[in-house]
């Protein structure tokens, strides 16, 4: 750890739940998170995987437990949180973080699968809110709380295609000011963070170099995001630093949806 990364204690005295805790992203704010201080659920499809997350998590000193969820389950959703309180005794901050669709079935609105539209709001959106009335209680109990929703760039734009998912992620952004609005005079926050595209396995096994190099050319910070770059916002979210910040869409996507869509041209010269 260099000693920019230095952690500062911003966490120490908060408990966190983190879905999608194995995947790119979320481990990396699962390491993060644990680094400052917080004592942090890891929750996912892949027990194995969060599993040795947390192993490694412990003897780098930090305080992690491993759980299996299945967002899709209301059921299971119920069960990461009681564990989280059984772990730790109160809950603080909720990253609803998994989330995605299937581009092979989520195209365009006249060809998509609508099994896999009625999947992709579920698993985005309906996951949020099933957990967040479920934690929101803890919260408030807790003397307050944040709120960490994962949307995403396509949530804010239109596309060709993953017409469920840009859908899906708009809904995940008003969810969260709903949220916002409705549990702020009892001290729960949450925000969004719209990430643009980020260096996950998902993302290096699926997008071909060409449109990689293309998201590079029309960003203007002329980079694919890490997952750090996602993680640290999310620290910074459950930290009491934010403590007057609610109802926020933070996009971290390198500049991509900010540019005109004439730059690159203007800016190569072409
Ligand atoms: N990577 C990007 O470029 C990017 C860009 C914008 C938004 N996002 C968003 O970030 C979030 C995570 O993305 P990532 O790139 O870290 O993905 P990832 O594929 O690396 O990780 C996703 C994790 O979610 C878990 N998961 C999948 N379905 C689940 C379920 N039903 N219940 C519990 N866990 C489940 C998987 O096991 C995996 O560990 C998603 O909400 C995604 O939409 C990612």
């Amino acid at each position: 750890m260099t000693r920019k990364d230095a952690p500062m204690h911003r966490l120490d005295d908060k408990t966190a739940v983190i879905t999608g805790a194995a995947g790119g992203i979320g481990s990396a704010a699962a390491r993060l998170m644990a680094a400052e201080g917080a004592r942090v659920l890891l929750a996912d499809l892949d027990l194995e995987c969060v599993d040795d997350l947390a192993r490694t998590i412990r003897e780098d000193g930090g305080n992690a437990v491993a759980t299996t969820v299945d967002v899709l389950d209301e059921d299971s959703i119920a069960a990461m949180i009681d564990k989280a309180i059984a772990e730790f005794g109160g809950l603080h901050v909720l990253c609803n973080h998994v989330g995605g669709s299937d581009p092979s079935k989520d195209t365009d609105l006249l060809s998509l699968d609508l099994a896999e539209w009625d999947r992709v709001m579920n698993l985005n959106v309906r996951s949020t809110v099933v957990a967040s009335r479920l934690a929101i209680p803890h919260m408030i109990a807790a003397g307050g709380g944040s709120i960490i929703n994962t949307a995403s760039v396509a949530g804010v734009q239109g596309d060709a295609v993953q017409c469920a998912y840009g859908t899906a992620k708009a809904g995940v952004i008003s969810l969260t000011r709903y949220i916002a609005t409705q549990y702020g005079p009892r001290g729960v926050r949450c925000n969004a963070i719209a990430p643009g595209a980020t260096m996950t396995p998902a993302l290096r096994d699926n997008l071909p170099t060409e449109v990689v190099d293309e998201i590079r050319r029309n960003t203007s910070l002329r980079g694919i995001g890490e997952p750090a770059d996602i993680g640290h916002a999310m620290v910074h979210l459950a930290s009491d630093e934010s403590r007057y910040t609610t109802g926020q869409l933070l996009v971290i996507d390198g500049g991509l949806t900010t540019q005109s869509a004439f730059a690159p041209g203007r800016r190569d010269g072409s």
